[in-house]
């Protein structure tokens, strides 16, 4: 999963390096080393999802294979977020695990960096200056970076398997709104898949570089795709994007944008997309979860609110709790039944009675514009083998469908 990797400053490679050597209990490493590390780790390794299992249904089961004389820990089919650490596993084996809790270790220093964080927040000068014109930030963002920055994401159609049914080629019209697009990683893909005749790809994001980005590309082909620029949580006019009415979208996607967003923003834009989205329609959604390494590398002079920090290129990104998540787009309180745990993403949702009291309670249940449909956390120990680093990731994701 291509999430914004934005250039490490000296701070973070400070940040990332203590994470490191932590969780490894590792003496101390060369930084210049850990820097290379953490930079190529954290990209490689987002291109790829890791809860594809709960909702790829594959023609044959797939076979976990732990031979070590035949690429042990692998499935056969391939699926993602199939690769399980036990506790026989050589941890520096290989250079992901899927689903892994943080160790204690981590965790108590997550802890200690937050303090740190609280302590030394962002100055309310620069507040309203990141806060004021975010677009620009991110304009700068895409003036600096190739549009390379993000890899292109093969997983989507396996892990939002809507997205390969509205590419089918007698699907009929149908119409995909990506928001936030970014380069188009997301929406080329999609349409370098596409054999349906009549798909429609709106690709919109605030960033009028980014949307130049997608309109110079090779690939930006006006009979499916229209790059335009949007701010999700625009008002008035500004509600909806070029081209688009009410209840015209059939699948809408969110994909590292919501995390860009203040939360005093969050109502506004969920009601954008709603207006947008068919009754029935989905939202397909992937964002950053909270403990993340990215959040917990923030070093002082960084943190705008709790959970919500401003990166060194001026970008903004929120780490988001699962029930949090759940509960800022349908209104509920996501309860995990039985023993299948999480990634399992079997939920029921029961009313929530102190909604009024809660900031992430922007609807009520019986108001919120969307139901879920699932959310599962993918956490990911990513692991420097030759340098004995382990770093903890965590992402959210899922869907809601439009009531
Ligand atoms: C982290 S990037 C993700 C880009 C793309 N979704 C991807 O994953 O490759 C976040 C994107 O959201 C865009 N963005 C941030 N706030 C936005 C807003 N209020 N409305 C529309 N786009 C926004 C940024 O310009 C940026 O392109």
């Amino acid at each position: 999963m291509a999430e914004p990797v934005a250039p490490i400053t000296p701070a973070q490679v400070a940040a990332t390096s203590a994470v490191a050597s932590l969780a490894t209990g590792d003496a101390a490493t060369d930084s210049k080393a850990v820097e290379s590390t953490a930079e190529s780790t954290v990209e490689s390794t987002t291109a790829e999802p890791a809860t594809s299992s709960a909702e790829t249904p594959a023609e044959v089961p797939a076979h976990r294979s732990h031979d070590p004389s035949n690429n042990a820990k692998r499935t056969d089919p391939f699926m993602f977020g199939q690769r399980f650490l036990t506790q026989e596993d050589n941890v520096f084996e290989y250079n992901a695990w899927d689903h892994v809790e943080t160790d204690d270790a981590f965790k108590e220093y997550s802890e200690k960096q937050y303090e740190l964080q609280r302590g030394s927040p962002v100055s309310d000068f620069d507040k309203s200056r990141f806060n004021g014109d975010p677009a620009k930030w991110w304009n700068l963002f895409y003036k600096n970076n190739t549009a390379n920055f993000f890899k292109d994401r093969k997983w989507l159609q396996q892990e939002f398997p809507v997205l390969n049914e509205v590419c089918e080629p007698d699907a009929g019209p149908k119409t995909i709104l990506e928001i936030g697009a970014g380069a188009g990683n997301t929406a080329f893909p999609i349409l370098a898949r596409n054999r349906n005749p009549h798909l429609r790809i709106h690709a919109c994001d605030f960033s009028k570089t980014a949307v130049d980005v997608m309109r110079k590309d090779e690939a930006y082909d006006t009979k499916h795709m229209q790059a335009d620029v949007w701010d999700v949580a625009g008002t008035g006019d500004e509600s909806a994007p070029p081209g688009l009415g009410p209840a015209s979208v059939d699948v809408a996607i969110l994909v590292f944008i919501f995390s860009a967003l203040s939360p005093s923003q969050w109502k506004q834009a969920i009601d954008n997309v709603a207006r947008l989205v068919k009754p029935g329609g989905m939202v397909c959604f992937r964002d950053y979860g909270r403990g993340d390494l990215a959040q917990v590398r923030f070093r002082k002079g960084r943190y705008l609110e709790e959970n919500f920090y401003i990166r060194g290129d001026g970008t903004r990104v929120y780490f988001f709790e699962k029930d949090e998540l759940v509960k800022i787009w349908t209104g509920a309180i996501e309860k995990v039944e039985g023993a299948e745990g999480a990634e399992k993403v079997q939920t029921t949702v029961e009313a929530d009675s102190e909604a009024a009291a809660d900031p992430a309670a922007l609807f009520t249940e019986e108001d919120a514009p969307f139901t879920l449909e699932n959310m599962g956390v993918d956490r990911r120990l990513i692991v420097n083998r030759a340098m004995k680093l382990k770093m903890y990731r965590c992402w959210l994701q899922g869907r809601f469908r439009r009531k």
